[in-house]
């Protein structure tokens, strides 16, 4: 008897023991993000003169203000004096800050150049450990972008979204706030939930909704994926990618609108979608979509390091920049581009996205993808179906070509 105890007791502390389980492919990618990347922070209009302006960023908070030059500065935001929040400090001075405490005042360099509550002739203006660290920045159409690395800052244009950069586009912004990963958010992009979540989006009502279901619906099936400039993970080009799927989706539907499920009956119960997206979809036939936006390799339809989807649709580009603030919260920001070769354009489409196209796209069809993210638990167990490849290959993709890995993995001189 006393042995059979002895050994139950055994069995018990086996079975409660923790184990130590190697990281999974999906536990290595940093809940905070990928630090040696550009990301964009806030409009530079949001920046004032008169007071400094807090965001946080990859869990780190920072304060902007502006240079002599009227430069948008980004700074660390705790003062290096005694800890104080800078985001509660004032700008005395054209272009420095002055930390609400014991008036430590930083140019947009980080140096000190003065302490204003011991006077002029303090001792501590360029001595050692009063430099506060900055990050490097830069305006591009409108928006502040950050370069939240350790390392040197690489050429913004590897990181960006081509379309910044094109001046025969025209790009407006805008972002909402996601309660979930950044991964979470990213690995949304494209999987079976596309047409089932969006069933009921003024999107996909009012598209051609048959020949896309025949494209979206896949079963176990999906094109392979591949890398680009060591930069860019997308479907390879093919009759069912994602990157022909709109220039497809015109065409005729090559199944029935309804599934049967054997033994649950038919999905969707009735036509009615169907019938919708018929009667609006041709008002959308009428201009006809000329071809991608950008013929940029690196940005079609697809995910670019560190965590921007892109998708051209051949009438505009909608780019999603999944933004880390801490490990629950996520900055969408987001890029709508169209042509804008002609003034009529140019005055146009500001007009539309204001009017409509941003609630059609961000706060209608994008926050469904928000709810879908928010409402995941990141971390429980998975059990992937073949049509997860989007977030199988992403995993794969960022813990290989990945700048922070990849800068890790060099031998130090
Ligand atoms: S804590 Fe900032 S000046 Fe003292
Ligand atoms: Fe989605």
């Amino acid at each position: 008897m006393a042995s059979i105890l002895a050994e139950e007791a055994i069995v018990e502390r086996e079975a409660t023991a923790p184990r130590e389980k190697p990281l999974g492919t999906r536990e290595r990618i940093p809940a905070l993000g990928l630090k040696e990347y550009w990301y964009p922070a806030l409009p530079a209009k949001e920046v004032g003169r008169r007071k400094p302006v807090e965001r946080k960023l990859l869990g780190e908070r920072l304060v902007f203000f502006r240079d002599t030059n009227d430069e948008v500065v980004a700074m660390h935001h705790t003062c290096s004096h005694r800890g104080a929040s800078l985001a509660y400090g004032d700008i005395h001075f054209k272009g420095t800050l002055t930390c609400p405490y014991h008036g430590w005042t930083f140019d947009g360099k980080g140096e000190l150049l003065a302490v204003l509550g011991e006077g002029p002739n303090s001792t501590l203006p360029g001595a050692k450990g009063t430099k506060m660290r900055t990050y490097p920045t830069v305006t591009i159409r409108g928006v502040v972008f950050v370069w939240m690395g350790d390392g040197p800052a690489v050429d913004p244009k590897e990181d960006l979204p081509v379309e910044l950069f094109d001046p025969n586009l025209i790009v407006m912004s805008g972002q909402k706030k996601w309660n979930a990963n950044w991964r979470a958010g990213v690995e949304n992009f494209t999987d079976a939930h596309v047409y089932y979540v969006h069933r009921n989006s003024l999107e996909f009502i009012t598209m051609p909704i048959g020949p896309l279901m025949s494209i979206l619906h896949q079963g176990p099936n999906r094109p392979e994926m591949h890398v680009v400039n060591d930069r860019f993970l997308c479907f390879k080009p093919g009759k069912e990618s994602l990157l022909d799927q709109f220039k497809y989706a015109g065409k005729k539907a090559t199944r029935p609108f309804q599934d049967d499920f054997p033994g649950l009956g038919k999905w969707p119960a009735t036509r009615l979608r169907l019938y919708f997206s018929n009667f609006f979809s041709f008002v959308r036939s009428i201009v006809k979509p000329s071809g991608p936006l950008t013929e940029h390799p690196e940005w079609g339809s697809g995910c670019h390091l560190p965590a921007t989807i892109h998708i051209d649709y051949y009438r505009w580009i909608f780019t999603r920049y999944e933004v880390p603030v801490d490990a629950n919260t996520t900055n969408n920001y987001f890029f709508c581009a169209w042509r804008g070769h002609s003034a009529l354009q140019r005055f146009f489409w500001p007009i539309y996205f204001k009017l409509y196209f941003k609630w059609k796209m961000i706060d209608d069809f994008s926050t469904q993808d928000a709810v879908m993210a928010e409402i995941t638990d990141y971390t429980a167990p998975e059990r992937m179906s073949p049509t997860d490849i989007f977030p199988r290959e992403w995993r794969r993709f960022v813990l290989e070509y990945g700048r922070d890995f990849k800068r890790q993995d060099k031998p130090s001189a």
